[in-house]
């Protein structure tokens, strides 16, 4: 089933996340970055099934994800469908899913996905720091990718 991932990532948490998506579901799977790829070149015709990502900043998900949703919501709707996110608050990632992304994506949802988080201290502003501290009490850089759920998204989302 040819696959494509679609993902929004800031510090490249997420971008991690897709790609080891990508090599649990195997050969047919294509990864899309929606800030950096040419939107241009892809066609969703090309791809039976979709999975879409990006990570929380201030309770959103990645401007250009909801925006790559909206505009292709019908061609959506008809694909075996993904969704998952990487975010700080564990307790609240179903919560946030299910909040960022449009209602009819997620009532036709085939597989949602919590893969984890990263804070890379090198790669955030001085302001994004100081938010991290205060707020998650994380003072150094720290991963917490989930390959486990990566791993059990695979195989609830490639099994038809
Ligand atoms: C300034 C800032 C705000 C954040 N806000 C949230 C938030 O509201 N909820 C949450 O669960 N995680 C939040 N996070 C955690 C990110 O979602 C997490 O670091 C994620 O792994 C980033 O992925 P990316 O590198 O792909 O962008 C925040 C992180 C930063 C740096």
């Amino acid at each position: 089933m040819k696959t494509l991932i679609a993902y929004g990532t800031r510090y490249g948490a997420t971008e991690k996340a897709a790609k080891r998506l990508a090599e649990f579901i195997g050969e047919d799977a294509q990864l899309f970055n929606l800030k950096k790829d040419d939107l241009k070149s892809l066609n969703l015709d090309d791809y039976e099934a979709v999975a879409i990502g990006g990570s929380i900043y201030a309770g959103n998900i990645q401007r250009r994800v909801k925006k790559f949703c909206e505009e292709n919501m019908g061609a959506l709707l008809e694909k075996r469908l993904g969704l998952f996110l990487c975010c700080g608050d564990v307790e609240r990632a179903d919560e946030q899913l299910v909040t960022v992304f449009e209602d009819e994506l997620v009532d036709k949802v085939d597989a949602k996905g919590y893969f984890g988080y990263e804070y890379d201290f090198k790669k955030m502003n001085f302001l994004f720091k100081l938010v991290i501290k205060m707020m998650a009490k994380v003072n150094e850089s720290k991963s917490e990718i989930n390959e486990e759920n990566i791993k059990s998204f695979a195989e609830e989302f490639i099994s038809v």
